[in-house]
């Protein structure tokens, strides 16, 4: 199929791109670059053995200029849908541009879709819509919770809008999905997550503590009512996550109407339980002190991804010591990032 894949430079859009290629499929990538870099699809076009990704430097609140990259690649089969500001804390800073971003540049797109007869999409939704959980393992079916943020309210929203678009108008396909913590690398070591700043999330500021960029992690708590203290996660691999939205195609493909799925492992590990992984798979020692539990931050978080297993025949494959090995190749091969 031929995929528009929006916010492709990024680090689960970049990993999407590989899987893509390796299934046959034709991405093309439109991304204003305002959290990666283009050589990101330089490593993607090696590692996929192809001459290049076709690349529009483009901001999708642009209608001008989406409508010029849908009148230029003549026809889309499908859309996957990265583009978005994804900060937890820069977005309670700054609402005003997380829904002007994530909502309008959502809504454009969406627009431009249908006027050019396009009406299937992927959306990147998060396990945080599910706010603190009513049920562990959580499914499909456990109800949204109160998101603390702007950030999860946009994923919300927007999985209320999609839903509306496909209630109104039948021939949309909208597969919805759901993500626990996405982590590791391609194990090429060539493409990967590219914080910029002090990394907000655990993995990210593991490996920088690891390549000495920062003396120690902080454990946000250890308090929390689960076996050692400290926060559990349902960490999944990125490529893992990125054939899952291979799989998602194969449901457009079927005309699946509306569609929801959680992509995780099924597994928690807690911060200590991620560390001690780290280290004994990468030999690096991770230092750390016991911090004050962060705003927002929820016990216990992990999927029952069995829907995704039934319905899309896709699961996560890779263990915590892949993720541990991958994220830390890509960060001790490129420590400065791309
Ligand atoms: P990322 O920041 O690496 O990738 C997002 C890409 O979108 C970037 O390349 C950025 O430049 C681009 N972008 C942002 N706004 C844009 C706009 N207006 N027009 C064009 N391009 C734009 O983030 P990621 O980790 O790859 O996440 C991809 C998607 O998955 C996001 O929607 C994110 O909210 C969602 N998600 C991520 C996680 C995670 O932990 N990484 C978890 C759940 C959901
Ligand atoms: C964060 C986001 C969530 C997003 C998810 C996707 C917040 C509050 N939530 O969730 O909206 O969907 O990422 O990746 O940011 N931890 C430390 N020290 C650190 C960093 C994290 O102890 O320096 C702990 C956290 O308290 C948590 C666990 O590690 O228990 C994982 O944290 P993180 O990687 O930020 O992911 P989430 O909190 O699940």
């Amino acid at each position: 199929m031929k995929i528009l894949v929006t916010g492709g430079a990024g680090f689960i859009g970049s990993h999407t791109l590989v899987e893509l290629f390796g299934a046959g499929h034709r991405p093309v990538v439109v991304d204003n670059l305002c959290n990666s870099s283009a050589k990101s699809l330089e490593r993607v076009a090696r590692i996929a053995g192809v001459p290049q990704v076709p690349f529009y430097r483009c901001d999708i609140r642009n209608r001008e200029a989406l409508e010029a990259v849908f009148a230029q690649e003549d026809h889309f089969d499908a859309c996957i849908h990265f583009a978005g500001l994804k900060a937890v804390g820069e977005s309670v800073e700054k609402p005003w541009e997380y829904y002007d971003n994530n909502i309008g540049g959502t809504l454009v797109l969406l627009d431009v879709m249908r006027q050019h007869g396009c009406k299937n999409i992927i959306f990147s939704s998060s396990a945080t819509v599910y706010g603190d959980p009513q049920q562990i393992p959580i499914t499909e079916s456990c109800p949204k919770g109160h998101c603390t943020n702007p950030y999860g309210q946009t994923k919300s929203m927007l999985e209320e809008i999609l839903t509306d678009m496909r209630r109104a108008d039948s021939q949309w396909n909208v597969v919805l999905l759901r993500y626990f913590n996405p982590i590791g690398a391609h194990p090429s070591g060539l493409i990967g997550e590219n914080p910029n700043d002090i990394p907000n999330n655990l993995m990210p500021y593991i490996t920088q503590v690891a390549i000495g960029k920062r003396p120690e992690l902080g454990v946000f708590g250890n308090d929390y009512p689960t076996p050692d203290g400290t926060g559990v996660r349902d960490y999944i691999h990125v490529v893992d996550l990125a054939r899952g939205h291979v799989a998602a195609l194969a449901a457009i493909e079927r005309q699946c109407g509306l569609a929801v799925y959680n992509l995780g492992t099924g597994r928690g590990y807690s911060v200590l339980e991620v560390v001690k992984a780290f280290e004994e798979t990468t030999g690096r020692k991770i230092p750390y002190s016991i911090k004050p539990r962060r705003a927002g931050d929820i016990a216990t978080c992990y999927s029952d991804p069995s829907k995704a297993a039934a319905e899309l025949g896709w699961r996560a494959e890779k263990g915590i010591e892949e993720m541990c090995r991958d994220s830390w190749r890509w960060q001790s091969q490129n420590p400065e990032g791309y």
